[in-house]
């Protein structure tokens, strides 16, 4: 009998405030559950267990797009039967395609005996993300296969760099509305201001930075976007609110998790952190848009195998 592996695959927060396009960190909640096994012929199938209604051709389908690249580094010598569970809901901005994409990549490595290395993975994964948003970029599928912090320095050569990062609790709404992340690229500035730019890049720095020293004043005065947010926040009702009064409920800082609906906010413990979600509630229910929150943790794991058997 074939074996078959199970994995589960974790939720990001891609580009971190300033750090658009190459910071993320991974969730502990919420994930998604696949299952994979071998198939003789050179063909993918994907059996989708939830009520998403996600493609099922695999050419058209996130975690499909991922297996076919890998089959043909295996000049075609064998196939796939994924199952996707998802929990976390495409166009939430917590990284739902990085999740499948990622999960693919890893899930099948598992059943290949772990031939191709993590950053290999993240090269396949991204055919996934090219699918979802029209561009490969790495800031939700790296720390979805490496866990933690991960700042993509580039991708071209690919340049993985883990970031050390002290106990972070995180807590994210997902305002019930759909973002789609090629929209959300679409209307951003092609060009922008030296002055931003500076000020933009003495952020990143200094959140690595602050990562790094487990310096949590630093984490938070270097959680500032002047480039990105102020674009994209007007796509997100309530952004403003939410900002500033889960500041002023105890968050270090936060912003919209990848491009957004979601919004994401750091705390140094778990009090501040349901503190922050219950600012978050009351803003949505008096709004009138229906939300999920998480409070969780950084995940330090990445994509884990539950099952192989
Ligand atoms: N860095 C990407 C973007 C993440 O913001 O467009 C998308 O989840």
């Amino acid at each position: 009998m074939s074996k078959t592996v199970t994995i589960h695959a974790p939720g990001t927060v891609a580009n971190l405030v300033c750090g658009f396009d190459v910071l993320g960190l991974a969730l502990h909640q919420p994930y998604d559950i696949m299952s994979i096994k071998l198939k003789d012929e050179p063909t993918v199938t994907i059996i989708n267990k939830d009520e998403f209604n996600l493609p099922t051709d695999p050419e058209k389908n996130v975690a499909g797009v991922v297996l076919l690249s890998m089959m043909e580094k295996l000049n075609n010598e064998t196939g796939f039967e994924l199952t996707i569970e998802k929990h976390i809901k495409p166009g939430s901005g917590i990284g739902s395609s990085a999740a499948s994409a990622a999960g693919a990549a890893v899930a099948a490595n598992e059943l290949l005996d772990k031939q191709f290395s993590k950053e290999e993975l993240v090269q396949f994964a991204m055919n996934g993300e090219k699918l979802a948003s029209g561009v490969k970029h790495a800031d939700n599928i790296a720390p979805c296969i490496y866990g933690g912090v991960t700042l993509i320095r580039s991708i071209h050569p690919l340049d993985i760099v883990q970031v050390p990062a002290p106990e972070l609790y995180v807590t994210v709404v997902h305002p019930q509305i759909e973002v789609r992340t090629s929209d959300a690229r679409q209307i951003l500035k092609k060009q922008i201001l030296l002055k931003d730019a500076i000020k933009q890049w003495g952020n990143v720095a200094g959140l690595v930075a602050g990562f790094i020293k487990s310096d949590y004043d630093l984490i938070g005065r270097s959680l500032e976007d002047v480039i990105i947010e102020p674009v994209r926040s007007i796509l997100i009702p309530g952004f403003d609110e939410v900002k500033s009064k889960s500041k002023a409920a105890g968050a270090l800082g936060g912003g919209i998790s990848g491009s957004g609906p979601s919004i994401f906010m750091l705390s140094k413990d778990e009090a501040s952190a349901k503190a922050v979600e219950i600012v978050m509630q009351e803003i949505y229910n008096k709004i009138g848009i229906d939300y999920n929150t998480y409070v969780t943790k950084i995940n330090g794991e990445g994509v884990r195998v539950v099952d192989s058997k």
